[in-house]
């Protein structure tokens, strides 16, 4: 269906941060469009399983969510947007509450409904806001439905983009050129802002726990756009994600640990005592470096993540979603261990924003997983990020509502042109590339690196990315080949990032500099494209 091509505002994703941005804009008269890349719900936003974290508990304080913060972060996040976020922890759970999310609450002693707050690791106590252990889905699902009933929101699904449009004197954002994928057609869509809400880059590696669409494409995008990226050598691996041959990407939330559940070798004995005086509630790259540590050095194909010691009701109650995924493998979690492999979970890296969420490039934002805002510094810690999303979500809506009454429409922007290219015929070469890709990242680019692999892995990316190159420009555009074409750029970003870390700090470990440098202030990786004038 025909639908109008010029917008106020173009919002590249339907996450948490996206569909939140699009919720506080929408009552000032603009017309604002959102886009899915699959469905509204294929986001990691809807699988967020832990919760949102914020002070709510009364021996907590936005001091100590701050400490906690700074420490998982290992030197290198930005004091004054953890500040920032933090003390806007109420407010945004405050607001999801008016959009219509319900929050699992409990009974105080002397009768009170206050709301129940999960521990989760590297949190010093209690403080993580939660919807039993499908958090994600409650927040999506009334986020997605109040955006449907707005009439100033437009919501596009299996929509893809392929190319952000920019002018180049001066140089500011107009719009982007659209992949339509249902139809198999390149739509020109106009904007005076445009906002990248494209989640993580998860996708980057052979195991994850994030679904399809985190291919890093906001990323990718605003790099050949010329935004600056940061950090992206910092790819957070969850510890638990379950392991199972026909279990794709499901994830055992770090919760279970913050009820007590305890990580197991084969023969049953616990073994993060070994690694940590927090034990299972140790930052995650803590935990997920000494599961790899067990794996690699017995030559077992996974760990064991153990509750079965607390009361069946208890594990049902708390864990539901986990409970049933489990039972249908087979496995009953209130009587066995689950077995456990860590994967790739969260981006801390990628486009470089400032504390209202610019960019680079006038009128282009990056909010939530997409962006490095210098919240999760070398480590994010659990549940601090759909809070980014939402105190991001709100810091670009206010610099937005400001700037639009001076933001000219943009000038007529030619149509995608598709005059020299033909309709592929050797979809194979995506799925094979795709697949090496993703498999090299996993072996030389994942938990432990060294230099040698880091350049094995750099000359694997140089020879895909030509190959890429010339497909992209002999073929017709499809979803596959373009998130292909993102990730081979992402897999480059985060390989000269980590090439550039002569040390270990945070999710980045390296055999070749195995301490942490501090004989001089930690510093960002900051990468900057080449672009010809
Ligand atoms: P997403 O929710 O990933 O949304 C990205 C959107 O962009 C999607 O709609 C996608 O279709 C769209 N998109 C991408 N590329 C394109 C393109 N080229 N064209 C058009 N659209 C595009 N964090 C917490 O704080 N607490 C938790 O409990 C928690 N649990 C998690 C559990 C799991 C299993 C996972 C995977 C993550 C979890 N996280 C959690 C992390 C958190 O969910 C994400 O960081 C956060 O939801 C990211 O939100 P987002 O809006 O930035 O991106
Ligand atoms: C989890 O529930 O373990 C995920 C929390 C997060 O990634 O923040």
């Amino acid at each position: 269906m025909p639908y109008s091509q010029n917008y106020d505002v173009l919002i590249i994703g339907s996450g948490g941060a996206g569909l939140s941005l699009a919720l506080k804009l929408a009552d000032h008269s603009l017309r604002i469009a959102v886009l899915s890349k699959f469905a509204l719900t294929t986001a990691s936003t809807y699988y967020a399983q832990g919760g949102i974290s914020a002070v709510f508990g009364a021996d907590d304080s936005i001091e100590s969510h701050i400490e906690d913060t700074l420490d998982a972060g290992a030197g290198l996040c930005d004091p004054e947007i953890v500040r920032l976020t933090v003390t806007h922890g109420k407010s945004s759970i405050d607001w999801l509450r008016e959009q219509g999310v319900v929050f699992t609450e409990e009974q105080t002693a002397s009768g009170e409904i206050q709301l129940h707050l999960n521990q989760e690791g590297g949190h010093s106590h209690r403080r993580i806001v939660h919807t039993a252990d499908a958090t994600g889905k409650a927040v999506s699902l009334s986020l997605i439905e109040r955006a449907q009933e707005h009439d100033n929101i437009e919501l596009f699904e299996h929509h893809n983009v392929v190319e952000l449009i920019t002018s180049a004197h001066p140089k500011r954002i107009l719009g982007a050129y659209v992949l339509d994928s249902k139809k198999q057609q390149v739509r020109t869509i106009a904007a005076r802002v445009v906002v990248l809400a494209t989640g993580g880059a998860n996708k980057a590696y052979l195991y994850s726990t994030n679904p399809q669409s985190s291919t890093g494409d906001g990323i990718a995008l605003a790099w050949r756009a010329g935004c600056r990226i940061s950090n992206m050598e910092f790819m957070q691996f969850h510890p638990t994600c379950l392991y199972h041959p026909q279990a794709q990407s499901f994830l055992i939330s770090e919760a279970v640990r913050g009820e007590g559940g305890k990580l197991i070798l084969p023969d049953g004995s616990p073994f993060m005592q070994h690694f940590d005086a927090r034990e299972e509630l140790a930052p995650r790259d803590i935990v997920a470096r000494a599961i790899d540590h067990e794996m690699k050095k017995r030559g077992i194909d996974c760990v064991y993540l153990d509750i079965s010691h607390k009361p069946e009701q208890f594990i049902r109650e708390h864990f539901p979603t986990i409970y049933q995924q489990c039972l249908e493998f087979d496995i009953d979690i209130t009587k066995q261990p689950i077995p456990v492999v860590p994967a790739a979970h969260y981006t801390c890296g990628g486009v470089l924003t400032d504390s209202y969420a610019r960019t680079d490039i006038t009128n282009l934002y990056a909010i939530g997983e997409v962006a490095c805002t210098g919240l999760h510094g070398a480590n994010r810690m659990a549940s601090n990020s759909l809070l980014e999303c939402l105190v991001f979500a709100e810091r670009a809506s206010e610099d937005i509502l400001q700037k639009l009454p001076d933001i000219l429409p943009p000038p007529a922007i030619p149509g995608w042109d598709e005059s020299k290219v033909s309709d592929s015929d050797e979809e194979v070469v995506v799925s094979h590339n795709w697949d090496e890709l993703r498999r090299f990242m996993w072996d030389y680019v994942g938990i432990v690196r060294t230099d040698k692999r880091l350049s094995r892995a750099l000359s694997r990316v140089e020879f895909l990315k030509n190959e890429i190159a010339e497909y992209y420009s002999n073929f017709r555009v499809t979803s596959d080949l373009l998130e292909l074409r993102n990730l081979v750029i992402v897999a480059e970003l985060i390989i000269r990032c980590a090439q550039q870390r002569k040390e270990s700090r945070g999710l980045h470990y390296t055999l070749d500099y195995p301490e942490t440098d501090n004989t001089q202030p930690a510093k960002n990786t900051i990468l900057t494209p080449w672009l010809p004038d």
